[in-house]
């Protein structure tokens, strides 16, 4: 399958910083520490474009010289529902560019019968109406995982939620697109396709293994 023209609801970051830094993520003799390093580096200036459109109200701010109207973010603090495992690696990142924000977790695993996503954990604030969510893995594969999260997400009643991810492919695009036509996807690359394992090709490997070390 060939990458699809971005739509309204594909925001790919384009920026040069974040390219780089995802090239250097993909190479194979990146070690742990470095991949680790350069997914909170890109975490952070994905959070710049993710947030881009916060609702802003103006507070009444006293600078050493005057008193003047100044923009701050409205409303309830962000989430950030990391699906787990691999989007545990990008909270450290996000945390850094918004450290007011909650932090929500999701755990699923694959059936291996079903290739169904089934839920271990779930766990986020207590009061999810009126937040906004950035749903939160580095990897957008299948699909599947992403439209089980966010099944999930959206029956906490949310005020909105993004999904944001470094890699995707056509099919996950397609398969998220097609279940939350409303959640608008954010990623640094969409790659070529989905190889029989489930894994993106070209792709950076497993990144919930590179993260941690564990391959
Ligand atoms: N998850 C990963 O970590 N890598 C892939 O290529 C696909 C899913």
């Amino acid at each position: 399958m060939s990458a699809p023209t971005p739509t309204p609801q594909v925001h790919h970051v384009t920026h040069p910083l974040v390219q780089h830094k995802l090239t250097l993520m993909r190479n194979k003799e990146a070690s742990s520490t470095t991949f680790r390093t350069l997914l909170g580096e890109l975490a952070m200036l994905m959070a710049y474009e993710v947030t881009r459109d916060m609702p802003v109200q103006m507070v009444e701010t006293h600078t050493p010289l005057e008193t003047m109207q100044s923009p701050m973010i409205d409303g309830k603090k962000l989430v950030f529902a990391s699906i787990l495992r691999a989007g545990n690696g990008m909270l450290d990142g996000l945390l850094r560019v918004v450290p007011n924000a909650r932090v929500g977790h999701v755990g699923l695993y694959r059936d291996p019968q079903t290739l169904q996503a089934v839920e271990y954990y779930y766990k986020m604030p207590a009061d999810m109406a009126e937040r906004d969510v950035i749903a939160v893995d580095p990897m957008l594969a299948t699909g599947h995982s992403a439209v089980a999260a966010i099944d999930k997400l959206k029956a906490a009643g949310p005020r909105s939620i993004k999904f944001l991810c470094l890699l995707a492919a056509p099919e996950g695009i397609a398969t998220l697109q097609a279940a939350h036509p409303d959640v608008p996807i954010y990623t640094a690359a969409i790659d070529r396709e989905l190889n029989d394992h489930g894994y993106i090709l070209p792709g950076l490997g497993d990144a919930g293994d590179r993260i941690f070390g564990t391959k």
